[in-house]
């Protein structure tokens, strides 16, 4: 007779329900592959369950409670007790991830959580196994569905943000308050938990500055197209100099960038090292079923590989935003008068900013700059912008955009 594996199911909402159909659909594939049979030791919502009496018949425990509390008093005292945590909550790993791999490390048992960023996309597993051995120095990717959508959209239909944002609604990929997404906070919160990763770097959420889509105009998008440029919400982790950086912003790439193909609800992830030179991994970022499969994923990797978390933390220090460098688009309103791009020029020069491309649009009182700036410490473009700001020849507040300045061959 086969041994069973018991699982102790926390939550059975979206995630929780797809994860124990998903358990029943595989259990004989995976005892067939495994020896062992996964099974369901006991499930808790808010209405049915005792976590206590799930945490004593379970050889593993799945938290799919999503936010703090209770999830992370389960998950750490799953962990206590020895027993191995598969989790897909991003909230909860982002703003506790030391306490959590602290208290795997203590019992020498395992936090999984692969289904925390990039929903299916097996960016965790690639990281933590296939490039143990490469040192990797930047990941940067599309980690949030909901606001890939709602760009793509724009871009496609000409269609306003909030016009966008009601679609993705109507259509089920975003939320009926869709603010963490937005805002970009959801993206930092899966930023964190890969910087964590990638640099073995005790990042937390608190340290990712993020800035959402919630400003992004038609008009950016229409303008930046005939610049060759599209729009996308990235987050960016990289390490310069033995400092790391880890940030979540809208920002244009050149049509041939291997992100820039990725449209509506889609999730990537690039990793960069020396090693690997570069690989995108892609895929569904959210979903019930998809979410389910990583999770299972999960469980089946606790089962086959016991063992303990070798995730290990160390403090590493944060470059501050103005030091970090960033190409710009740079949209400005203007009088059409004589003598305006030199003093635009002028300003930019002085502050050691550089310009790349010009298109100039419309004439009379409704003239517009559209540039892209090469790469500059953020603090010297934001002095510049300002400085611009103030001239009287200035229709409307500058806006920028941050560039990703490498223009792939496709
Ligand atoms: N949905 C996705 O596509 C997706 C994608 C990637 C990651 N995730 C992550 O997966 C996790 C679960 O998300 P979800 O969308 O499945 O959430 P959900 O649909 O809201 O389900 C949450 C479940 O947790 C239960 N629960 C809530 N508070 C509880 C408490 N105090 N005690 C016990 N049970 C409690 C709920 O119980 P009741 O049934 O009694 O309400 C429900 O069964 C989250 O961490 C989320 O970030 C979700």
């Amino acid at each position: 007779m086969t041994d069973s594996f018991r699982v102790g199911l926390l939550g059975h909402g979206t995630v929780g329900g797809a994860f124990d159909t998903l358990l029943s659909e595989r259990a004989d594939a995976i005892a067939a592959a495994t020896g062992r049979r996964p099974e369901l030791a006991g499930v808790l919502t808010r209405s049915r369950g005792s976590f206590d009496d799930i945490l004593e018949s379970s050889d593993a425990v799945v938290e799919l409670i999503g936010g703090i509390e209770p999830a992370r008093t389960y998950a750490l005292r799953a962990l206590e007790a020895g027993k191995p945590v598969v989790t897909a909550n991003k909230q909860l790993l982002s703003q506790h991830g030391d306490e959590l791999f602290a208290g795997a490390r203590a019992s020498g048992t395992q936090l999984r959580y692969e289904a925390a960023v990039a929903g299916v996309v097996p960016v965790i597993r690639v990281m933590r196994e296939s490039f143990a051995g490469a040192h990797i120095e930047k990941v940067h990717g599309i980690v949030n569905g909901t606001t890939n959508y709602i760009l793509s959209e724009m871009a496609r239909t000409g269609a306003s943000y909030g016009d966008s944002l009601s679609r993705a609604q109507e259509l089920g990929y975003a939320e009926a308050d869709p603010t963490e997404d937005v805002t970009g906070k959801d993206a930092a919160a899966k930023m964190a938990i890969l910087a964590r990763l990638a640099f073995q770097a005790g990042v937390t959420l608190d340290q990712v500055p993020f800035e959402g889509i919630e400003a992004i105009t038609a008009d950016d998008i229409d303008y930046a197209k005939e610049l060759g440029l599209v729009l996308k919400l990235l987050g960016v982790a990289e390490r310069r100099d033995g400092r790391v950086s880890v940030r979540v912003f809208p920002c244009f790439l050149y049509g041939g960038h291997p992100l820039a193909s990725v449209v509506g609800p889609f999730n990537a992830v690039t990793l960069e090292s020396p090693a690997i030179t570069e690989v995108t991994l892609s895929g569904p970022g959210a979903g019930g079923p998809q979410t389910a499969s990583a999770v299972l994923g999960d469980v089946v990797s606790v089962m086959t590989t016991p063992g303990m978390d070798l995730e290990a933390t160390e403090q590493v220090e944060l470059i501050p935003s103005d030091e970090v460098e960033s190409a710009f688009y740079l949209h400005l309103e203007v009088a059409d008068e004589p003598g305006v791009l030199a003093q635009i020029a002028r300003i930019l020069g002085d502050n050691g900013v550089s310009v790349k491309s010009v298109v100039q649009k419309g004439i009379g009182e409704n003239a517009r700059l559209v540039m892209v700036v090469h790469a500059v410490a953020e603090g010297r473009f934001n002095a510049a912008v300002a400085e611009i700001g103030e001239l009287e020849l200035l229709r409307a507040p500058p806006r920028s955009i941050r560039v990703i300045e490498e223009e792939f061959v496709s």
